[in-house]
Protein backbone atom coordinates (compact mmCIF):
# COMPACT_ATOMS: atom_id res chain seq x y z
CA UNK A 1 0.00 0.00 0.00
CA UNK A 2 2.67 2.42 0.63
CA UNK A 3 1.49 5.02 3.25
CA UNK A 4 1.43 8.76 4.38
CA UNK A 5 4.86 7.88 5.43
CA UNK A 6 6.53 6.18 2.71
CA UNK A 7 8.06 8.68 1.43
CA UNK A 8 11.03 8.77 4.24
CA UNK A 9 10.75 12.33 5.27
CA UNK A 10 13.71 13.59 7.45
CA UNK A 11 11.61 13.42 10.47
CA UNK A 12 13.20 11.72 13.48
CA UNK A 13 11.83 7.84 13.54
CA UNK A 14 10.46 7.46 17.20
CA UNK A 15 8.48 4.57 18.58
CA UNK A 16 5.37 6.11 17.55
CA UNK A 17 6.59 6.18 14.26
CA UNK A 18 6.69 2.56 13.99
CA UNK A 19 3.32 2.21 15.05
CA UNK A 20 1.94 4.49 12.08
CA UNK A 21 4.56 2.75 9.63
CA UNK A 22 2.28 -0.61 11.16
CA UNK A 23 -1.21 1.00 10.41
CA UNK A 24 0.03 2.22 6.66
CA UNK A 25 1.23 -1.24 6.01
CA UNK A 26 4.57 0.91 5.24
CA UNK A 27 7.48 -1.72 5.60
CA UNK A 28 9.88 -0.72 8.71
CA UNK A 29 13.48 -1.12 7.25
CA UNK A 30 16.13 -2.54 10.14
CA UNK A 31 20.05 -3.05 9.68
CA UNK A 32 22.35 -3.78 12.67
CA UNK A 33 25.70 -1.34 12.92
CA UNK A 34 28.20 -1.72 15.48
CA UNK A 35 30.29 1.63 14.63
CA UNK A 36 30.39 5.21 13.55
CA UNK A 37 31.11 4.85 9.73
CA UNK A 38 28.46 1.98 9.06
CA UNK A 39 26.07 3.85 11.15
CA UNK A 40 26.67 6.98 9.46
CA UNK A 41 25.96 5.26 5.96
CA UNK A 42 22.82 3.33 7.31
CA UNK A 43 21.26 6.56 8.85
CA UNK A 44 21.91 8.81 5.81
CA UNK A 45 20.71 6.01 3.55
CA UNK A 46 17.48 6.34 5.39
CA UNK A 47 17.19 3.05 7.16
CA UNK A 48 14.49 3.33 10.00
CA UNK A 49 15.40 1.41 12.52
CA UNK A 50 19.53 0.91 13.43
CA UNK A 51 20.02 -2.54 15.86
CA UNK A 52 22.94 -2.56 17.49
CA UNK A 53 22.66 -5.94 17.97
CA UNK A 54 24.93 -8.07 20.18
CA UNK A 55 25.78 -10.62 16.82
CA UNK A 56 28.92 -7.75 17.10
CA UNK A 57 29.39 -10.72 19.24
CA UNK A 58 30.73 -12.27 16.37
CA UNK A 59 30.77 -9.89 13.86
CA UNK A 60 33.02 -7.45 15.32
CA UNK A 61 35.05 -9.41 18.23
CA UNK A 62 35.51 -12.45 16.80
CA UNK A 63 33.74 -14.73 19.61
CA UNK A 64 31.67 -17.57 18.65
CA UNK A 65 29.02 -17.26 19.91
CA UNK A 66 26.83 -13.89 21.27
CA UNK A 67 27.55 -15.34 24.79
CA UNK A 68 30.54 -13.68 26.12
CA UNK A 69 29.63 -10.07 25.14
CA UNK A 70 29.54 -7.62 27.94
CA UNK A 71 27.45 -4.61 28.86
CA UNK A 72 31.14 -2.56 28.75
CA UNK A 73 31.41 -4.29 25.54
CA UNK A 74 27.95 -3.16 24.06
CA UNK A 75 28.11 -0.25 25.53
CA UNK A 76 31.79 0.68 23.86
CA UNK A 77 29.67 0.28 20.33
CA UNK A 78 26.60 1.57 20.90
CA UNK A 79 28.16 4.93 22.30
CA UNK A 80 29.84 5.25 18.59
CA UNK A 81 26.87 3.97 16.73
CA UNK A 82 24.69 6.63 18.76
CA UNK A 83 27.75 9.46 17.43
CA UNK A 84 26.14 8.98 13.92
CA UNK A 85 22.35 8.09 14.25
CA UNK A 86 20.70 11.57 13.37
CA UNK A 87 17.19 10.14 11.74
CA UNK A 88 16.99 6.10 12.74
CA UNK A 89 15.33 4.98 15.87
CA UNK A 90 18.42 3.47 18.16
CA UNK A 91 18.19 -0.27 19.73
CA UNK A 92 20.57 -1.64 22.35
CA UNK A 93 20.76 -5.05 22.73
CA UNK A 94 20.74 -5.82 26.09
CA UNK A 95 23.75 -8.88 26.40
CA UNK A 96 23.67 -12.39 27.82
CA UNK A 97 23.19 -12.37 31.63
CA UNK A 98 22.62 -8.33 32.00
CA UNK A 99 19.03 -9.08 32.52
CA UNK A 100 18.70 -12.72 33.54
CA UNK A 101 19.14 -12.37 37.11
CA UNK A 102 16.81 -9.90 38.25
CA UNK A 103 14.83 -6.87 37.49
CA UNK A 104 16.52 -4.59 39.54
CA UNK A 105 20.15 -5.28 37.79
CA UNK A 106 18.51 -5.43 34.53
CA UNK A 107 16.42 -2.02 34.82
CA UNK A 108 19.64 -0.50 35.95
CA UNK A 109 21.78 -1.91 32.68
CA UNK A 110 18.68 -0.48 30.39
CA UNK A 111 19.49 2.78 32.09
CA UNK A 112 23.40 2.70 31.51
CA UNK A 113 22.22 2.36 27.45
CA UNK A 114 20.15 4.73 27.78
CA UNK A 115 22.35 7.42 30.13
CA UNK A 116 25.65 6.55 28.60
CA UNK A 117 24.55 5.25 25.38
CA UNK A 118 22.13 6.98 23.77
CA UNK A 119 19.74 4.23 22.93
CA UNK A 120 16.22 4.69 22.43
CA UNK A 121 14.86 1.03 22.96
CA UNK A 122 16.61 -1.89 24.29
CA UNK A 123 15.91 -5.22 23.51
CA UNK A 124 15.54 -8.37 24.90
CA UNK A 125 15.41 -11.96 24.36
CA UNK A 126 12.35 -14.58 25.37
CA UNK A 127 8.31 -14.48 25.32
CA UNK A 128 6.17 -14.87 28.44
CA UNK A 129 8.61 -15.43 30.90
CA UNK A 130 10.05 -12.09 30.21
CA UNK A 131 6.93 -10.21 30.93
CA UNK A 132 7.28 -9.12 34.19
CA UNK A 133 11.08 -7.80 33.49
CA UNK A 134 9.28 -6.03 30.35
CA UNK A 135 6.91 -3.99 32.74
CA UNK A 136 9.69 -2.98 35.07
CA UNK A 137 11.86 -1.89 32.18
CA UNK A 138 8.69 0.00 31.05
CA UNK A 139 8.16 2.01 34.61
CA UNK A 140 11.63 3.50 34.55
CA UNK A 141 10.38 5.23 30.79
CA UNK A 142 12.74 3.02 28.85
CA UNK A 143 10.96 1.59 25.49
CA UNK A 144 11.77 -2.43 25.20
CA UNK A 145 11.66 -4.31 21.93
CA UNK A 146 10.62 -8.43 22.48
CA UNK A 147 12.49 -10.86 20.24
CA UNK A 148 11.06 -14.43 20.07
CA UNK A 149 11.82 -17.78 18.13
CA UNK A 150 15.52 -17.93 16.94
CA UNK A 151 16.90 -16.78 20.28
CA UNK A 152 20.69 -17.02 19.88
CA UNK A 153 21.23 -16.38 23.56
CA UNK A 154 19.10 -19.98 24.41
CA UNK A 155 21.42 -21.25 21.88
CA UNK A 156 22.35 -24.24 24.23
CA UNK A 157 19.02 -24.26 25.53
CA UNK A 158 17.57 -24.86 21.74
CA UNK A 159 20.63 -27.55 20.79
CA UNK A 160 21.92 -24.73 18.34
CA UNK A 161 20.55 -22.33 15.88
CA UNK A 162 17.52 -24.08 14.69
CA UNK A 163 14.29 -22.57 13.00
CA UNK A 164 11.70 -22.38 16.12
CA UNK A 165 7.88 -22.93 15.72
CA UNK A 166 7.59 -25.98 13.39
CA UNK A 167 4.72 -28.17 15.53
CA UNK A 168 2.04 -27.26 16.27
CA UNK A 169 2.61 -26.71 20.26
CA UNK A 170 5.29 -24.64 19.77
CA UNK A 171 3.38 -22.68 17.32
CA UNK A 172 0.95 -22.09 20.05
CA UNK A 173 4.10 -21.25 22.56
CA UNK A 174 4.88 -18.63 20.00
CA UNK A 175 1.19 -17.19 19.72
CA UNK A 176 1.09 -17.06 23.62
CA UNK A 177 4.20 -15.04 23.76
CA UNK A 178 3.85 -12.67 21.19
CA UNK A 179 0.68 -11.71 22.72
CA UNK A 180 1.89 -11.68 26.25
CA UNK A 181 4.67 -9.08 25.13
CA UNK A 182 2.11 -7.07 23.30
CA UNK A 183 0.22 -6.99 26.13
CA UNK A 184 3.10 -5.95 28.40
CA UNK A 185 3.72 -2.98 25.68
CA UNK A 186 6.63 -4.03 24.09
CA UNK A 187 7.37 -1.15 21.44
CA UNK A 188 8.38 -3.97 18.55
CA UNK A 189 8.98 -7.49 18.20
CA UNK A 190 11.74 -8.66 16.87
CA UNK A 191 10.65 -12.34 14.91
CA UNK A 192 13.50 -14.50 14.03
CA UNK A 193 13.60 -17.80 12.35
CA UNK A 194 10.18 -19.05 12.20
CA UNK A 195 7.97 -20.04 9.42
CA UNK A 196 6.56 -17.94 7.17
CA UNK A 197 3.08 -18.75 8.43
CA UNK A 198 3.71 -18.01 12.04
CA UNK A 199 5.39 -14.84 11.41
CA UNK A 200 2.47 -13.64 9.38
CA UNK A 201 -0.18 -14.97 12.09
CA UNK A 202 1.95 -13.75 14.73
CA UNK A 203 2.04 -10.31 12.96
CA UNK A 204 -1.76 -10.54 12.16
CA UNK A 205 -2.55 -10.69 15.67
CA UNK A 206 -0.59 -8.40 17.46
CA UNK A 207 -0.47 -4.59 17.50
CA UNK A 208 2.83 -3.84 18.41
CA UNK A 209 4.90 -3.77 14.53
CA UNK A 210 6.68 -7.18 13.98
CA UNK A 211 10.35 -7.10 12.51
CA UNK A 212 11.71 -10.27 11.00
CA UNK A 213 14.78 -11.90 10.03
CA UNK A 214 14.17 -15.50 8.63
CA UNK A 215 10.27 -14.84 9.22
CA UNK A 216 8.50 -14.27 5.96
CA UNK A 217 7.62 -11.54 4.32
CA UNK A 218 4.36 -10.52 5.78
CA UNK A 219 6.05 -8.93 8.83
CA UNK A 220 5.97 -5.37 9.49
CA UNK A 221 9.26 -5.19 8.86
CA UNK A 222 12.76 -6.79 8.23
CA UNK A 223 15.72 -6.63 9.89
CA UNK A 224 19.44 -8.36 8.33
CA UNK A 225 22.52 -8.35 10.15
CA UNK A 226 25.08 -5.58 7.98
CA UNK A 227 28.31 -7.71 7.99
CA UNK A 228 25.50 -10.47 6.09
CA UNK A 229 24.41 -8.10 3.29
CA UNK A 230 28.01 -7.52 2.38
CA UNK A 231 30.19 -10.71 2.68
CA UNK A 232 31.77 -9.71 5.54
CA UNK A 233 30.33 -12.53 7.76
CA UNK A 234 32.60 -15.26 7.31
CA UNK A 235 30.32 -17.94 7.70
CA UNK A 236 28.02 -19.34 5.38
CA UNK A 237 24.84 -17.28 5.13
CA UNK A 238 21.79 -18.14 6.62
CA UNK A 239 18.78 -19.16 3.77
CA UNK A 240 17.27 -15.72 4.57
CA UNK A 241 20.60 -13.47 4.01
CA UNK A 242 20.54 -11.50 0.91
CA UNK A 243 23.97 -10.00 -0.14
CA UNK A 244 23.48 -7.00 -1.70
CA UNK A 245 27.54 -6.81 -1.94
CA UNK A 246 30.71 -7.55 -1.89
CA UNK A 247 32.68 -5.74 0.59
CA UNK A 248 34.64 -8.60 1.00
CA UNK A 249 36.53 -8.70 -1.99
CA UNK A 250 36.59 -4.81 -2.38
CA UNK A 251 38.37 -4.51 1.11
CA UNK A 252 40.95 -7.57 -0.37
CA UNK A 253 41.37 -5.98 -3.39
CA UNK A 254 42.08 -2.24 -1.72
CA UNK A 255 44.50 -3.87 0.69
CA UNK A 256 46.44 -5.46 -1.61
CA UNK A 257 47.12 -2.57 -3.93
CA UNK A 258 48.20 -0.62 -1.28
CA UNK A 259 51.00 -3.37 -0.48
CA UNK A 260 51.86 -3.96 -3.95
CA UNK A 261 52.11 -0.07 -4.27
CA UNK A 262 54.30 0.63 -0.81
CA UNK A 263 56.93 -2.28 -2.43
CA UNK A 264 57.02 -0.80 -5.53
CA UNK A 265 57.66 2.49 -4.05
CA UNK A 266 54.43 3.91 -6.39
CA UNK A 267 53.04 5.10 -2.92
CA UNK A 268 53.49 7.83 -1.70
CA UNK A 269 53.81 10.20 -5.07
CA UNK A 270 55.01 13.35 -5.17
CA UNK A 271 51.38 14.61 -5.00
CA UNK A 272 50.99 13.11 -2.13
CA UNK A 273 53.81 14.37 -0.05
CA UNK A 274 54.29 17.32 2.06
CA UNK A 275 56.56 20.05 0.82
CA UNK A 276 58.86 22.66 2.40
CA UNK A 277 57.78 26.56 1.29
CA UNK A 278 60.17 28.08 -1.13
CA UNK A 279 61.67 30.40 1.50
CA UNK A 280 62.73 27.15 3.77
CA UNK A 281 64.22 25.17 0.84
CA UNK A 282 66.52 28.10 -0.20
CA UNK A 283 67.62 28.70 3.38
CA UNK A 284 68.01 24.79 3.97
CA UNK A 285 69.98 24.50 0.60
CA UNK A 286 71.93 27.57 2.04
CA UNK A 287 72.88 25.74 5.00
CA UNK A 288 73.72 22.37 3.72
CA UNK A 289 75.98 23.89 1.06
CA UNK A 290 77.26 25.85 3.78
CA UNK A 291 78.47 22.73 5.60
CA UNK A 292 79.62 21.04 2.31
CA UNK A 293 81.73 23.81 2.12
CA UNK A 294 83.35 24.00 5.49
CA UNK A 295 83.69 19.82 5.42
CA UNK A 296 85.85 20.07 1.65
O1 LIG B 1 21.97 -9.26 17.51
C1 LIG B 1 21.36 -9.12 16.44
O2 LIG B 1 21.91 -8.77 15.40
C2 LIG B 1 19.92 -9.42 16.46
C3 LIG B 1 19.21 -9.45 15.16
C4 LIG B 1 19.60 -10.64 14.40
C5 LIG B 1 17.74 -9.36 15.34
O3 LIG B 1 19.38 -9.63 17.50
Amino acid sequence: MGGALSDRSGRKVTTRTLRDLKLHRDPITCLTAYDYASARLIDEAGIDMVLVGDSLAQTMLGYDNTLSVTMDEMLHHVKAVHRAVKRALLVADMPYGSYQVDAKQAVLNATRFVKEGGAEVVKIEGGEKRTDLIRHIIDAEIPVAGHIGLTPQSVHMMGGYRVQGKDLRAVEQLMRDAVALDRAGVACLFLEGIPREVGAMITAEVETPTIGIGAGPECDGQVLVFHDILNLSFASPAKFVRCYGDAASLISQAVQSFAADVRSRQYPSDEESYHLPKETKVALETVLERKRAMRR
